[in-house]
């Protein structure tokens, strides 16, 4: 309850003047931690963001933090004060031509582990690679050793992974001509996207591409440049939090002793979402850091919340009270025609359900109900309660089969089993293991 209600506050405040295709409400992750601040003297005055200023760049790091840069300053996350850049990126320094950058991206690139995830830097016609904060050997280079056919003098630039573009590239922007950069072969197509703003800065974040221009943000996406929705947005009602743009207060990250959950599930996709009161959170989002969304904003029917959440077969199943809503995994979720049904109807059982899962490549939902485990053979027409089993803990909320077993959660604890049979039979009950700031974006 404490989780919900600490997070219902930060997403009320983010919300209040927020348009209805909002798709960029977030809460600062555990990861914005406070830096020392460096003797700033010899700097331009610290600039603010919330004037309504155009960044130089954007770009996540390593770790998932997003970095806005701005002149020789920069702002880690979305919320608090500019920083002197080479507090960071220590030899920004060195290079003292390197007032500001022109663009910056973060590496997508499995086939070659040694670039994953360096944060590149462009200025003029040169180029910086930095992992762990610190500048690789052999930078700064001529960006055409790099990244032969770009041009210097660039705008913006941004990652695309396979399966966002049609392999791993990065999109590089310059006035109105967008360069797509296939990082393995290293050819290089010329685009323009007329209708699309210049500019100057972009963003992956969640899957989603953001273009920047001066204040604003347009949404596009990576391969047609296709805008949908209502853009521009000004950045500041999304991206940062500022008085009187909607996000008035900071976001407060709950302790995670007082993290409850009402419902866990991972898809086939690998993407993990957990539920509390009326917020979810993805799980599997290193890369962009941990986020809070409101429950509606993903699947719009649940404004009050979840019971029990399982995935079978591509398909979300969302339990709350005495109905079943299932929906497409894929983005955007949609609802199944016909849905919701009674419990009744589609699982054959009464609810409330506390807790449902689905271990991979089973057909078997194992759903919990008070301190009992009912087993329901989803390939079965009817369905059917085909086992029913005492469980010998009591008070299990939440509950999901991974590839490392079952996690069955009770209050901010959790209890781990190698199996569901395990969790019905085991004479000793493990140890219960708390909710850690790694799992779920808290704080001890
Ligand atoms: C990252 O940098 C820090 C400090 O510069 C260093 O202590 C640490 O060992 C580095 N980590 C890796 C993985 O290189
Ligand atoms: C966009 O870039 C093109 C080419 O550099 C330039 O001619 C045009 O004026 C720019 N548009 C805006 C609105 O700045
Ligand atoms: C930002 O958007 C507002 C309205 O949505 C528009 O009036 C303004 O010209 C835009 N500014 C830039 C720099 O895109």
């Amino acid at each position: 309850m404490l989780l919900s209600q600490t997070l219902c506050l930060c997403l009320a405040l983010a919300f209040s003047s927020a348009a209805p295709t909002l798709h960029d409400v977030m809460m600062a992750g555990p990861l914005d931690h406070d830096h020392d601040h460096e003797d700033q003297a010899h700097h331009k005055a610290n600039p603010d963001r919330c004037d309504g200023i155009e960044f130089d760049a954007i770009a996540p790091d390593e770790k998932g933090h997003t970095f806005f840069f701005k002149g020789d300053h920069l702002w880690n996350g979305f919320n608090g004060p500019a920083q002197v850049s080479s507090a960071f990126f220590k030899e920004l320094d060195d290079y003292h031509h390197l007032g500001h950058v022109d663009a910056a991206f973060r590496m997508h690139n499995k086939e070659k582990p040694k670039d994953h995830d360096h944060i590149y830097f462009f200025l003029d016609d040169k180029v910086f690679s930095y992992y762990n904060h610190s500048l690789e050997e052999g930078y700064p280079k001529d960006i055409q050793l790099d990244f032969p056919g770009v041009p210097g003098h660039l705008d913006a630039a941004v990652e695309c992974p396979k399966g966002e573009c049609n392999s791993d590239s990065v999109l590089f922007f310059k006035g109105d001509e967008v360069y797509n950069y296939d990082i393995a072969t290293q050819s290089v197509k010329e685009r323009q996207w007329a209708h699309l703003p210049n500019c100057t800065s972009a963003f992956r974040w969640l899957e989603q591409y953001y273009c920047f221009h001066g204040h604003n943000f347009t949404r596009f996406h990576p391969v047609s440049g296709e805008v949908n929705g209502v853009y521009p947005k000004d950045a500041r009602h999304y991206f940062m939090r500022c008085p009187n743009f909607g996000h008035g207060g900071e976001a407060k990250v709950p302790k995670c002793s007082e993290v409850t959950l009402d419902a866990i599930t991972s898809d086939d996709s690998g993407k993990t979402y957990a539920f509390t009161g009326h917020i979810y959170m993805r799980l599997d989002t290193h890369r962009d850091g941990k986020h809070a969304f409101p429950i509606a904003r993903t699947w719009k029917e649940l404004d009050k919340g979840v019971d029990a959440v399982f995935s079978y077969s591509d398909k979300i199943y969302i339990i709350k009270g005495n109905q079943v809503y299932i929906y497409k995994s894929a983005a955007p979720s949609t609802l199944i025609e016909g849905y919701p049904k009674s419990l009744k109807e589609e699982l054959g059982i009464e609810g409330p359900v506390n807790a449902a899962f689905v271990c991979a490549d089973h057909h078997i939902v194992h759903i919990i109900q008070g301190q009992k485990m009912q087993d329901i053979d989803l390939s079965a027409t009817p369905r059917v309660v085909a086992r029913e089993v005492p469980l010998p803990i009591a008070g299990i909320e939440a509950g999901m089969c991974g590839p490392d077993g079952v996690k069955v959660y009770v209050g901010s604890k959790f209890y781990h089993y190698e199996t569901p049979r395990l969790l019905a039979f085991s004479k000793m009950s493990p140890e219960p293991k708390k909710i850690t700031p790694d799992m779920m974006g808290c704080v001890e």
